[in-house]
């Protein structure tokens, strides 16, 4: 599948002349650092420039140099990031080519009136600038086992972690910590070497644990801390009570290394068989994905429900749910020598039926006659797919259905 996790579009660049462009062009930004809004040419890391927004700024504390966190147009926001002056284009803003965010400019504008007239001191958060803090990550990296990774995105954790570049996590208890020393001394007072809950699935080295959000909060509520490092496009319930946590370790002499988790809803109005998914950039694009998107789906078929993941999707929550169900259509519809409905397909892959449509659609093996949806199976067998990935292997799980879930059935 070929869909890019980069938007489309990159929009123009239309040199808008207003107040604060034209005190740019009298020579003014040489004196002042640069606003909050300006949108302006800046290297991207292949070398070329593209145009990005200023979302924050501070100035290095050794050497007063002014730090930019910017937003590429059209990019991720997980490719945000801090630049100095010598990623920006001067050239562009001394002749005016730059541009101006109208909505963060206006609001700058209205945030200066406001404090003005109402300056307390201990005022609570604005929500116009709770959404400016939360578009800069608090958190440059995480530690995790034997892997260093990048966060994305902004994580709400608890205030005494925020703005520590560095992030110690204990792969086992997920405790943080705030540096390496203290990792240390917190490992070697606590022997745990797996997550805590149940193991319901083990297959060569592959384990997954059965986690109760009520049960295991201060696991649980860490866990949706660090997804939230990777995750942008939902909000994530830190009341992690009405959730069972599903989390994936690879398994070694030293221990259960934790490489991704999904969260599921212990009872779900709109039949979610995944509220979040992850799995962690340092094991990303091994299958992993597809292993635990599998593994929610093997969950559904011996509870006996259809399911599908919680929108929306994120673009790589798209890409690998696409990828997964493409596979498991493919196979089907290859394999089934009798003509089949949408009805049983999702009986036996217990897919909900408008997501296999929709994939089906994708691949042009649907079209839509005379008021409904006839299969159209000429091109199947040009259609080929990568590696399979990680296989999840249904007679390694040791799992029953939830009472409860027979009792709303
Ligand atoms: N660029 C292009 N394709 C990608 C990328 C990428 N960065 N990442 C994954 N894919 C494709 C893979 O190529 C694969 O397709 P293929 O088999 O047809 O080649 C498919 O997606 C799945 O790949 P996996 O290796 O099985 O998945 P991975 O372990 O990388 O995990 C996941 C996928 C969970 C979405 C991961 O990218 C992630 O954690 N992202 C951040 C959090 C997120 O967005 N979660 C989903 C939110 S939606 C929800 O929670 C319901």
């Amino acid at each position: 599948m070929s869909e890019s996790p980069k938007d489309m579009s990159i929009e123009e660049n239309v040199p808008m002349l207003l107040e604060d462009t034209a005190s740019l062009q009298k020579g003014l930004w040489k004196e002042r650092p640069l606003d909050i809004g300006l949108k302006l040419p800046c290297r991207w890391r292949d070398g070329t420039w593209q145009e990005a927004e200023i979302l924050e700024r501070k100035q290095d504390s050794v050497s007063s140099e002014f730090l930019y966190y910017v937003h590429y147009s059209g990019f991720n926001r997980r490719l945000d990031e801090w630049v100095d002056s010598g990623r920006i284009d001067w050239k562009a803003i001394e002749e005016g080519r730059v541009r101006w965010n109208k909505t963060t400019s206006n609001k700058k504008k209205k945030d200066k009136k406001r404090k003005s007239s109402d300056d307390t001191e201990n005022r609570k958060i604005e929500p116009a600038k709770l959404e400016n803090i939360t578009k800069v990550k608090n958190v440059d990296r995480i530690v995790l086992g034997k892997y260093i990774m990048e966060t994305w995105y902004y994580s709400p954790l608890p205030p005494e972690y925020h703005h520590c570049s560095t992030l110690w996590v204990c792969e086992y208890t997920l405790n943080f910590l705030r540096s390496e020393a203290a990792l240390k001394r917190y490992q070697q007072r606590h022997s745990i070497r797996t997550p805590p809950g149940n193991e319901i699935y083990r297959k060569d080295n592959i384990s997954v644990f059965e986690i109760d959000g009520a049960v295991q909060k201060f696991y649980c509520r860490n866990l949706s801390y660090l997804s939230k490092f990777f995750l942008d496009h939902k909000t994530l319930y830190y009341d992690v009570d009405p959730f069972w946590f599903y989390v994936m370790c690879e398994v070694d002499e030293y221990g259960c290394h934790i490489v991704g988790y999904f969260s599921k809803e212990k009872e779900s109005e709109d039949n979610y068989n995944v509220a979040c998914i992850l799995t962690f950039p340092a094991y990303q694009r091994k299958g992993y994905g597809k292993f635990l998107i599998s593994f929610s789906y093997e969950l559904s078929k011996l509870e006996q429900k259809v399911g599908s993941p919680e929108k929306p999707l994120s673009d790589l929550g798209l890409l690998s749910y696409r990828s997964y169900w493409s596979q498991v259509l493919v196979d089907l519809l290859k394999n089934e020598k009798q003509p089949i409905s949408i009805q049983e397909i999702s009986e036996r892959t217990m897919m909900k039926m408008e997501d296999i449509i929709s994939t089906l659609q994708v691949l042009g093996l649907i079209q839509y006659y005379e008021g409904q949806h006839v299969l159209d199976l000429r091109r199947i067998d040009n259609i080929k797919f990568g590696s399979k990935g990680l296989q999840c292997d249904s007679s390694s799980i040791r799992w029953t259905p939830k009472l409860t879930t027979f009792i709303n059935k």
